[in-house]
């Protein structure tokens, strides 16, 4: 017997559809298309059709007879949230640099000390393989309890082969186990180890040359990333990983601009990266050069908000043509956040973006950014039935109404897997 969901009577139901084949742009980041009393109807774990309540139940009665029910009146359906940035595998916390920042320390200060991302890698080099599950499962569950239904996962707190290959191994292992999706990018060159400070070369050419062809091999990683920035990687360096993993089959990514202007940004696009983050310090040709190859934005302000940055300019990107996607880009150091809705909060109240903007960033967009736009991102005819059902009447009251969770139900391949804010 076949499993059949309904869901009907949603005050609005948001498909975001029409934006699968290629990344919203400009004006058509604002089409979120809003069916009002909008029913969904699930089969197997896939969508059969979208509409008005009555127009679906006229068109399958028997289905829809034998169907589990949710009755969605006064709440928001929308695709489920895909969150295209995450460093979601690693251990401990550092509330004790948050404090130093509030001293007046800076990131890349406790970060050239020794602490920063060296502090993670410690942590994460001594955690065995159950604790970092542990911890990461932790995580992935408060994702989800937020409407998350797809993350991005991120290596580069290992800094060496075997404890790289022991994040993804995580990461792999959640994947199996946990409901949300998790699609990885190796980040072996997230910082120079602190034993190559006064040769960073030496780092650079192990990435190259063991890490990212044993990665590759095993096929732990979709996307290959880098943290291009003054006293990290090079633009020259990153360049060169990028560019080796694309020899191994890794689609580039890349921390582009996060603290200082760096031709990020540029680099994204000449290396035909799939996203460039961030983008704090971006220039404007390097905005143009993403826009011309097809280079998507994928924003962070809860990075820009947590560091207390300037917040990247995604007016200026949507209005000369980047598809924009949002992130949590969720880590212990400069964003320690699962809350995606915060995000879309951010996305509206800092960055200038509409609440529709934010609805595609952090849907279809989202999708594109980690190359799932065939099967997740929209709710369209024979997609992945990921759903999110927010309790509240309209979408505006999702970037009017901040801090607070209002997601209800959250549903994964069909399947109910929260219900009543409580998990099934
Ligand atoms: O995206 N910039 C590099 N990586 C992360 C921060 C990682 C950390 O501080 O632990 C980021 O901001
Ligand atoms: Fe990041």
């Amino acid at each position: 017997m076949a499993e059949i969901l309904f869901i009907k009577h949603a005050a609005q139901l948001i498909t975001v559809e029409g934006h699968t084949a290629t990344p919203a742009k400009k004006q058509a980041m604002n089409k979120i298309t809003v069916i009002e009393n909008g029913a969904v109807l699930v089969k197997d774990g896939r969508i059969v059709d979208v509409g008005e309540t009555s127009a679906i139940e006229a068109k399958y009665p028997e289905w829809i007879a034998h169907a589990k029910q949710i009755n969605a009146t006064n709440k928001t359906v929308t695709p489920g949230l895909i969150d295209p940035h995450t460093h979601l595998v690693h251990a401990g916390t550092r509330e004790n640099e948050y404090a130093m920042r509030l001293q007046g320390k800076t990131y890349m200060d406790i970060m050239n000390a020794g602490g920063g991302i060296h502090a993670t890698t410690r942590a994460t080099q001594e955690a065995s393989f159950e604790q970092l599950y542990e911890e990461s499962k932790a995580r992935l569950d408060k994702f989800l309890l937020y409407g998350v239904t797809t993350v991005e996962a991120k290596s580069g707190y290992g800094l060496s082969l075997e404890h790289e290959i022991k994040q993804l191994e995580v990461a792999k292992k959640l994947q199996q186990d946990h409901h949300i999706d998790i699609v990885s990018t190796f980040m072996g060159a997230h910082a120079i180890p602190l034993a190559d400070k006064n040769n960073p070369e030496r780092f650079v050419e192990e990435v190259v040359n063991e890490m990212i062809p044993e990665v590759a091999r095993r096929g732990l990683a979709t996307f290959n990333d880098v943290f291009c920035e003054r006293g990290v990687f090079t633009p020259k360096q990153s360049r060169r990983i990028l560019e080796a993993g694309k020899e191994h089959g890794l689609i580039p990514k890349i921390h582009a601009d996060e603290i200082e202007p760096y031709a990020g940004a540029e680099l994204a696009a000449e290396v035909g990266a799939i996203s460039a983050d961030h983008l704090l310090r971006a220039s404007d040709q390097g905005i143009e050069q993403m826009a011309e190859r097809d280079v998507i934005g994928v924003l962070l302000p809860g990075t820009a908000f947590f560091l207390m940055a300037e917040f990247a300019e995604a007016r200026k990107m949507i209005d000369r043509g980047v598809a924009v996607a949002l992130s949590t880009d969720a880590n212990p150091g400069s964003s320690p956040t699962l809350s995606l809705p915060f995000i879309m909060n951010l996305g509206c109240l800092k960055m200038g973006m509409t609440p529709e903007e934010v609805l595609t960033a952090t849907t279809i967009n989202a999708a594109h950014a980690i190359g799932r736009a065939d099967t997740i991102g929209s709710l369209e005819k024979g997609k992945q039935a990921d759903i999110t059902i927010f309790d509240v009447p309209n979408y505006l009251t999702l970037s009017y109404q901040y801090g607070m969770n209002h997601v209800d139900t959250v549903i994964k391949k069909g399947v109910p897997v929260v219900v009543g804010k409580q998990f099934q």
